[in-house]
């Protein structure tokens, strides 16, 4: 089914959900990754070119996924969930899309802090919108990096609510969100 359904998630929900996870773990690892290469790497220029470029397609992703959500039913709560984990399964929810857009806005003040726009796998360049202000790359440096943790923490959380449905209270919370 391409939409969800009053009992699951449609086939585009699932396809946004998990090219995101994939995307953002993977954005993650690289991200961590290139801050360490020397000047003389290889890597150094190439790295940084794909972290931004995925970055971009993610904030695309991202608005795709809330319009979707918002004109779509969302999966009503199954019996087996408690009171407890419906609130807050919920703030976490919100909690994963407030913490990738303050990521991805962050990440394109980094990069377009000295007034460059953001060269998007060599194909457009997504120009830089607003007037530079004053520190604006260690700024948004910082405020990148601590809510990449903190949604990365996040993560680790919610996927282990879905573990725990799964394996302990053996319901269909992970299921609807792979096979529908
Ligand atoms: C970077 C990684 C991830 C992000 C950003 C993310 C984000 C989200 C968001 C925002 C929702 C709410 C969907 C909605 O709009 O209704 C959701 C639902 C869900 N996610 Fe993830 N997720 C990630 C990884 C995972 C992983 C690794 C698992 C499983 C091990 C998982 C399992 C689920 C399940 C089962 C739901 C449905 C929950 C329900 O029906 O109440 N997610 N995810």
């Amino acid at each position: 089914m391409l939409t969800n359904t009053h009992d699951s998630y449609g086939w585009v929900a699932r396809l946004l959900h998990w090219l995101m996870a994939a995307a953002v773990i993977a954005l993650f690892g690289i991200g961590l990754y290139m801050t360490g290469l020397g000047y003389y790497d290889p890597l150094y220029k190439t790295l940084p070119w794909r972290h931004k470029s995925v970055g971009l397609c993610v904030l695309a992703l991202i608005g795709v996924r809330l319009l979707w959500r918002l004109t779509n039913v969302t999966p009503a709560h199954l019996a087996t969930h408690t009171r407890l984990e419906v609130v807050l399964g919920g703030l976490v929810h919100i909690g994963l899309y407030a913490l990738l857009l303050v990521i991805c806005i962050s990440g394109y003040l980094i990069s377009t802090a000295k007034g460059k726009g953001i060269d998007w796998f060599g194909v457009y360049e997504v120009p830089a919108m607003i007037e530079p202000f004053e520190r604006q790359g260690d700024l948004a440096g910082d405020i990148h990096l601590i809510a990449a943790w903190v949604l990365i923490g996040l993560v680790v959380l919610h996927a282990a609510a879905a573990l725990k449905h799964h394996f302990i209270d053996k319901d269909n919370t992970l299921i609807r969100m792979t096979r529908g």
